[in-house]
């Protein structure tokens, strides 16, 4: 059984002695293993339960998929993405604290079941509704946080392609746990997928090229969505670094840096870069952060390959003096 006691959650970092025997304890399991609590959330076809494990009273976060709904929105392939990119990220060798991570899969007539790390404090967009806007410090540890995660999906090749505060959850110890990855772009294909559990055939086209992700962005909320994506451009990591830059404005200047009354309004303003700082926006650094974030050309943003990947991050001076690699362990300024 999970060597954790009962009272550690399933929080986003597990030490990683442990990961070995978690996997292996968590390799076939079932509903009745275990006790479904109270709701933490619902999407279009899935509802967040938090559940425990009847041996263990391990927390997690289980992810309930109506197999009925997920055949009439035809999420099928988004659902498999999904599982395929958390699989990846959460094995042993490329497993992050920042980001959610995946302990098994099992189904039953009605439904597909993802036993998750459990994020247990609200999200960034609860964080923002809460506060307005945050402290430089909080939100310099925040995008710190969310730029190591960023970095990390990146370098396995993975795109997540919808970035924003209520995909940014919060651990119990107050870092930020990156999820749902159901519009992600695996970018290097891995070993084939068994095939897909339910029955029909899907009617949705096949994976293609990065552009076809395009109506995934349309799903939730369009203010973090990238001109590339917009126009309908081959997209690569950039789209998630745009996202990036909407949200560091967004942490600080208390509003969206792109808004209007409409979507068709918002997308104008995203493909002619209108935005504003306000007058009282409080940090230079940051907003010379968002500044080369916020461009039209993918290949311009900080963080993307052309710009040097991560150490583009580590070499701008809104990030001087984080230490990167104790971000983890740090004390989190969230949690005041
Ligand atoms: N809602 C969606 N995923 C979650 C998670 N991993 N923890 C808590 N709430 C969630």
């Amino acid at each position: 059984s999970i060597p954790s006691p009962p009272e550690a959650p399933a929080d986003a970092a597990s030490p990683p002695a442990k990961k070995a025997e978690d996997e292996q304890a968590m390799g076939l399991k079932t509903k009745a293993d275990f006790l479904f609590l109270e709701e933490l959330g619902e999407g279009s076809y899935s509802t967040v339960y938090l559940g425990s494990d009847r041996n263990t009273h391990t927390r997690f976060a289980i992810k309930v998929c109506s197999k009925a709904q997920i055949m009439r929105e035809k999420k099928i392939q988004q659902i498999f993405r999904e599982k395929e990119c958390l699989q990846k990220l959460s094995r042993p060798e490329s497993y992050h604290p920042f980001i959610v991570r995946l302990y098994c899969t099992f189904q039953d007539n009605e439904s597909l079941y993802f036993v998750l790390s459990l994020a247990s404090r609200q999200d960034l967009l609860g964080v923002l509704k809460k506060k307005k806007k945050l402290t430089v410090e909080e939100a310099r540890f925040t995008t710190s946080e969310i730029v190591a995660a960023l970095t990390h999906i990146h370098a396995h090749g993975i795109i997540h392609r919808d970035v924003k505060p209520e995909n940014l959850l919060i651990s119990q110890s107050g870092h930020i746990v990156l999820s749902d990855f159901g519009c992600a772009k695996m970018l290097e294909p891995t070993t084939p997928e068994p095939a897909p559990p339910t029955p029909a055939p899907s009617s949705e086209a096949p994976d293609g090229p990065p552009r076809t992700g395009r109506r995934c962005s349309f799903v939730g909320t369009a203010h973090y969505v990238s001109p590339e994506v917009l126009n309908n451009k081959i997209i690569h990591e950039g789209v998630d670094y745009w996202a990036l830059g909407c949200i560091v404005f967004q942490l600080l200047a208390g509003d969206r840096p792109f808004n209007d009354v409409s979507e068709y309004f918002i997308f104008k303003r995203i493909t002619s870069l209108r935005y504003e700082f306000p007058a009282d926006f409080p940090d230079a650094n940051a907003k010379s952060l968002i500044e080369s974030l916020l461009l039209i050309d993918p290949d311009d943003r900080l963080g993307t390959r052309a710009k040097g990947g991560f150490s583009g991050f580590k070499e701008h001076p809104f990030f001087e003096g984080v230490d990167w690699k104790g971000l983890p362990d740090s004390v989190s300024p969230l949690m005041a």
